[in-house]
């Protein structure tokens, strides 16, 4: 279940590029007020730091949201799944989970895609064994793992292959591994 209630403090968070202050209970988790604030592309799937639903960016680091109490988040910068593209512009990463098929019921893919993207960010070219060991934590009923495998590794040649023609003069056509502003839908279930 998730973690709310207690008594209410204002904190201070800085979400997808929007300064916000929010209303969290002291037993009040990330997730649960996120959601509560209307950025459901934040999943809960266990609420127990176990399924990987509930990922989104920290200060740049990969955090379940649901296993961090919101009053911890203070001052923070978050960024959630809606972040990283919009409809009409998705991050590669999006799109390349929508090209190989690798959505079905959509409830893992923002979790996927966070943690796909912080993979990417430190090591553009993973071998299928550390996409498989990246996404470990990921837990989906839907797919059996191998689109969503395909789908990262897709991802990096085409971010690679955006950044060779971005080195050549080229108009590089890759958005930022992470955008800042967004209000659009990735296309996997996010429904933001
Ligand atoms: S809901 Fe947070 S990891 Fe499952
Ligand atoms: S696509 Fe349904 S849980 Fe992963």
């Amino acid at each position: 279940m998730p973690k709310t209630g207690g008594n209410s403090v204002d904190i201070e968070l800085t979400i997808n590029g929007e300064r916000a202050t929010v209303e969290a209970g002291s037993a009040d988790d990330l997730a649960t007020v996120l959601r509560q604030h209307g950025y459901i592309g934040v999943k809960c799937g266990c609420d127990g730091g176990t399924c990987g639903a509930s990922k989104v960016f920290v200060d740049g680091e990969v955090v379940m949201a649901c296993g961090m109490a919101a009053e911890d988040a203070d001052g923070s910068e978050i960024q959630t799944v809606a972040a990283l593209g919009t409809q009409d512009d998705l991050h590669p990463v999006q799109q390349a989970f929508v090209d190989n098929f690798a959505v079905q019921c959509g409830f893992c893919i923002p979790g996927m895609v966070i943690q796909a993207v912080a993979l990417l960010d430190s090591n553009p070219d993973p071998t299928e064994q550390e996409v498989r060991e990246a996404l470990d934590d990921n837990v989906c009923r839907c797919t059996g793992y191998q689109k969503p495998v395909e789908a990262v590794l897709d991802a990096a040649e085409r971010i690679q292959g955006a950044q060779s023609v971005a080195a050549d003069g080229g108009q590089s056509v890759s958005a930022p591994l992470r955008g800042s502003e967004s209000t659009g839908c990735c296309g996997g279930g996010c429904d933001e």
